[in-house]
């Protein structure tokens, strides 16, 4: 009998299967032919090599069914299947092959079968320690152990650093690197709408395929050299505010601002952060770290204010009263302005972090949308990674609150380095007006421009 396979690579993908590497990887943007790819070099070893034993795997059962599975399903000719036992995933050829469907999130460590051939999707979900462990898995004789794999780029992880950072030093390594519009098969506006409906960083990843691509990070704007400084005395006189996460089993973290008022920059100057602490060790602990400075607010995290249950107090009640009472303000909770507004602080060089704050330094830095999981809605927000982002909240709080009250006003601290003495004068003018919570439009301080302009 017979068989065709109904198939035809695109270039890149003829590159990968023609690639000998023991470790070979296809790596591409969404819809860039990598599951195809992959299902098909497994069909092809499992008919050349009769009898051997192959895996395919991917990190969640539930991608694996959904995806993998299913698109090898979709490719193999059903004229090959002699048998599917759908209770261990276990697919048996008439050739005497067989393949292993297999999630590797609960994979029985050291113990299993011997494999010819390994296939992997999605590799950047899976650990390297994984990876290294199953290539102990490759022991099967006259079979072509090797294991090869697809995924899309996840930044400077293990993958990159095998597959592209070390690429001379290892003979065994070799990726073929493709991105969403090398798929002549995908329908003619895919991959505008990508480019036109995502943010760029993301489409340099997922549509283009760059593995240089920061994977998500949030703070792109954060340059560690510039904007984590060494920490100096804030004068007595700049405006002072906490902004605070609670949590128990989680860290609650208390971030503390101070605004430059000549130049409308924002310090983060000192953190609290610990977890398992009860409300009133935690106001002492703030208490002792705050001093004698006049701390304007603390915005915290409304969520505070759900009332517990048993004798209805929340959380802010306990902060709000007692013998070392810490008055507290709801503090905006809109994540995406938020994050926004932060991002905007940090781009135009108006927010710095001293490096003594250990937590919120470590955490800003690896502050991380979640991945937007393949076909997703392309319109749907992104969302932040909830995991070790209590200091980072802490200071959106913060900076939101400064931003809504327009505490750290620029077009005043950029007008005051004027040398020119009229918009001193207006200056100084719009200064008093705004201590005295007196809000005037723009066009009055023009107005004391121009006419300065005749005195002067
Ligand atoms: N050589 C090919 N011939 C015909 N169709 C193909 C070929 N390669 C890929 N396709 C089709 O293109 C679409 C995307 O391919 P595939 O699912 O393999 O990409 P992927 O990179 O795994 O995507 P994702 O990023 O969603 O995981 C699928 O509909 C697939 O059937
Ligand atoms: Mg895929």
């Amino acid at each position: 009998m017979k068989i065709e396979l109904d198939y035809t690579p695109f270039p890149k993908q003829a590159a990968f299967h023609r690639s000998p590497a023991k470790f070979k990887l296809y790596s591409g943007g969404f819809g860039s032919g990598k599951t195809t790819a992959l299902a098909y070099e497994a069909l092809l070893y499992a008919l050349e090599y009769p009898g051997t034993t192959g895996m395919i795997a991917r990190q969640s059962y539930r991608e694996l069914m959904d995806t993998t599975m299913k698109e090898f399903f979709d490719i193999c000719p059903p004229e090959l299947i002699r048998n599917f036992n759908k209770s261990n995933y276990h697919l048996t050829l008439w050739n005497g092959s067989i393949i292993l469907f297999r999630n590797l999130d609960n994979l029985q460590k050291r113990r299993g079968t011997n494999l010819g051939w390994i296939a992997i999707d999605e590799l950047s979900e899976v650990s390297e320690s994984m990876w290294l462990e199953l290539q102990g898995r490759l022991r099967q004789k006259n079979s072509p152990r090797k294991m090869f794999a697809c995924t899309n780029p996840n930044g400077h992880s293990w993958v990159w650093t095998r597959w592209i950072r070390d690429a001379a030093k290892n003979k065994d390594y070799h990726i073929v690197q493709s991105a969403t519009q090398d798929n002549p098969y995908l329908p003619a506006d895919y991959v505008q709408s990508l480019i036109d409906n995502y943010p760029e960083p993301w489409v340099k990843r997922y549509v283009f395929g760059s593995w240089d691509a920061a994977a998500g990070i949030i703070y792109e704007e954060l340059d560690y050299d510039k904007h984590i400084i060494k920490p100096f005395p804030i004068p007595p006189s700049w405006t002072r505010l906490r902004g605070m996460d609670y949590g128990y089993t989680n860290p609650t973290a208390v971030v503390w601002l101070a605004i430059d008022p000549d130049t409308g920059k924002v310090y983060a100057y000192d953190e609290h952060y610990a977890a398992k602490l009860t409300v009133s060790q935690h106001k002492t602990v703030v208490h002792a770290k705050t001093g004698h400075a006049r701390i304007q607010v603390t915005a915290a995290d409304p969520s505070m204010w759900r009332a517990a249950d048993g004798d209805g107090r929340s959380i802010a009640d306990e902060f709000m009263s007692g013998k070392e009472r810490l008055p507290l303000i709801k503090a905006n909770n809109s994540v995406a302005w938020g994050i926004n507004k932060v991002k905007e602080l940090l781009q135009h060089d108006r927010l710095y972090i001293f490096k003594t704050m250990e937590n919120l330094v470590s955490e800003i830095q690896d502050y991380r949308y979640q991945d937007i999981p393949v076909h997703r809605d392309v319109n749907a927000p992104e969302r932040p990674v909830k995991k070790d982002d209590h200091g980072c909240d802490a200071l959106r709080y913060g900076c939101s609150y400064i931003i809504e009250h327009n505490l750290a006003p620029t077009s005043f601290a950029d007008h005051r380095r004027s040398d020119d003495p009229k918009t001193q004068l207006a200056e100084s003018t719009r200064r008093m007006n705004e201590r005295s919570g007196l809000l005037l439009p723009e066009s009055y301080y023009e107005a004391i421009e121009s006419d300065a302009d005749e005195e002067w």
